[in-house]
């Protein structure tokens, strides 16, 4: 019986799995983490993100990158893929926001509330997953699953009641996917009569998915600490996503990471947020485009081009792109002087002292020397990120110590070199398949994987 443990991150921008051997903890070995292809499906992009995309067309919903490339085909100003919506998790009034309707700009039709939406996407990555299972050579052996998903510790929100509802929604994406199987990956779609003949039945004969829950930064910590000789006591984490970037400090006591909540800081500013920055800061600079609809298409070009003019930025300063015929350049400097940069910068940079605080607070009291402070996310390199790390505290000791954001068993030789680029981003679910069930804010059973296997074969294709 080989037992192995899954967790999946579902991100605002992109959802990634991975999964480890149920004793990879205590007996770590690089060559049997598996970060999941995802995407190993699509010719275009990283393999291991799923972008969290949802777009309802005329006669079908479709999802990932197809819904993100069928927008951008249309151009239509008046119609949206569905993005972001992982924060609608956040707000206070779960169920009253999922029960809402879509805007007219997603849904057309008016046939959908966000809460199918999110059950359709949540079915797309399931199904996502269970391939990347089945094609992936050590876990395709699994004789037992148990699965976890990562989610951020919202401070104000209630995590326990969040999680009853994202347990259900699970369920019912899983319920589905049982009844439309394969489909779900096919480049075209989903047709809308498929969905609104098995969506009812689904969401009728739901459970709630056994599944367990893991706080995105212990997950963080999780696979910092592990494989580590000199993983240290005290541990402070920044993950800068697209749609939040949370702050967590974790200490090791004995064998246990505890989480210290009062470090615990959720901004909803983060990629995304950025983003938007740059976009306002080269439309205002850029004089020639000053009618809307020259405005407009500018913005899409730039939103369709964000990751890699941010992985410029970042990396050297400054990104340079041609459009109609014209140079625009951006630099690290201009983005700096920006007012809601520098708000989000001071909020940023308080928190970050805030938990810097606490967990060197707890680390004195446990008689320790150091803190260690990592960055994940996808905005893990981003210069204003790296510097609070390795910013001078103004007490020596316990001392603070940046570490990189790749650990060296990335690098192996096992990955052929694709797990590095993305392995910030991969942190998550890549912890949170390595952590010890103690580490869990929640836990979930084991499932005997063909069971479900022979489920989803039998159902009609
Ligand atoms: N190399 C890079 N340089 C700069 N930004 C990047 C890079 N790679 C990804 N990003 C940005 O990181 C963000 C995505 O990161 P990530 O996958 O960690 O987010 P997420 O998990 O989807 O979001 P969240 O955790 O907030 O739910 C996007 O804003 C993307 O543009
Ligand atoms: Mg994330």
């Amino acid at each position: 019986m080989t037992d192995w443990t899954l967790c999946i991150d579902f991100g605002t921008a992109y959802s990634k799995a991975a999964a480890a051997p149920a004793d990879a903890w205590s007996r770590f070995e690089p060559s049997m983490v598996r970060p999941l292809m995802l995407s190993g499906h699509h010719h275009h992009g990283n393999p291991f993100l799923l972008d969290s995309a949802v777009f309802v067309d005329e006669g079908r919903v479709l999802f990932g990158r197809a819904a993100i490339a069928r927008a951008d085909a249309l151009g239509d100003k008046k119609r949206m893929a569905l993005k972001s919506f992982k924060t609608l998790l956040s707000v206070s009034d779960l169920d009253r926001a999922l029960n809402t309707n879509a805007p007219l700009s997603i849904d057309p039709h008016r046939i959908f509330q966000m809460r199918d939406l999110i059950v359709l996407y949540l079915a797309f990555l399931l199904e996502a997953v269970e391939q990347a299972c089945a094609a992936d050579t050590l876990v395709a052996g699994a004789t037992r699953m148990s699965r976890r998903y990562a989610a951020p510790a919202w401070r104000s929100g209630d995590s326990a009641g969040m999680h009853q509802v994202i347990v259900q929604l699970f369920g019912e994406a899983e319920a589905f996917r049982a009844l439309v199987g394969k489909k779900l990956m096919s480049p075209d779609g989903l047709p809308l009569s498929t969905i609104s003949s098995a969506l009812p039945k689904a969401l009728a004969n739901a459970r709630a998915m056994d599944i367990g829950l893991i706080f995105e930064a212990t997950a963080a910590a999780a696979y910092t600490s592990v494989g580590l000789e000199d993983a240290g006591s005290h541990l402070i984490v920044v993950d800068m996503g697209a749609g939040t970037t949370d702050i967590a400090a974790l200490a090791r006591v004995g064998a246990r990471t505890i989480e210290l909540p009062e470090a615990r800081v959720t901004m909803k500013q983060a990629g995304d947020f950025i983003d938007r920055i740059i976009a306002n800061l080269v439309i205002e600079n850029a004089s020639w485009a000053r009618s809307k609809d020259d405005q407009s298409e500018l913005w899409n070009v730039l939103m369709r081009q964000m990751r890699d003019i941010k992985e410029s930025v970042f990396a050297d300063g400054r990104a340079t792109l041609r459009h109609r015929g014209k140079n625009i350049t951006l630099s690290m400097r201009d983005i700096e002087r920006d007012a809601d940069f520098k708000a989000f910068y001071k909020n940023l940079s308080e928190a970050f002292a805030h938990g810097l605080m606490v967990v060197r607070g707890d680390a004195v009291l446990r008689g320790q020397t150091e803190v260690q402070a990592i960055a994940v996310g996808g905005g893990a390199a981003a210069p204003f990120i790296q510097g609070l790390l390795k910013k001078k505290t103004t007490r020596a000791t316990p001392r603070v110590v940046a570490r990189p954001a790749t650990p060296d068993w990335a690098h192996a030789r096992e990955f052929q070199g694709n797990l590095a680029p993305v392995f910030p981003q991969l942190a998550i679910s890549i912890g949170g398949a390595l952590a010890p069930d103690d580490m869990l804010a929640a836990r979930g059973g084991v499932s005997p994987v063909a069971a479900v296997r022979t489920d989803i074969e039998a159902a009609p294709d």
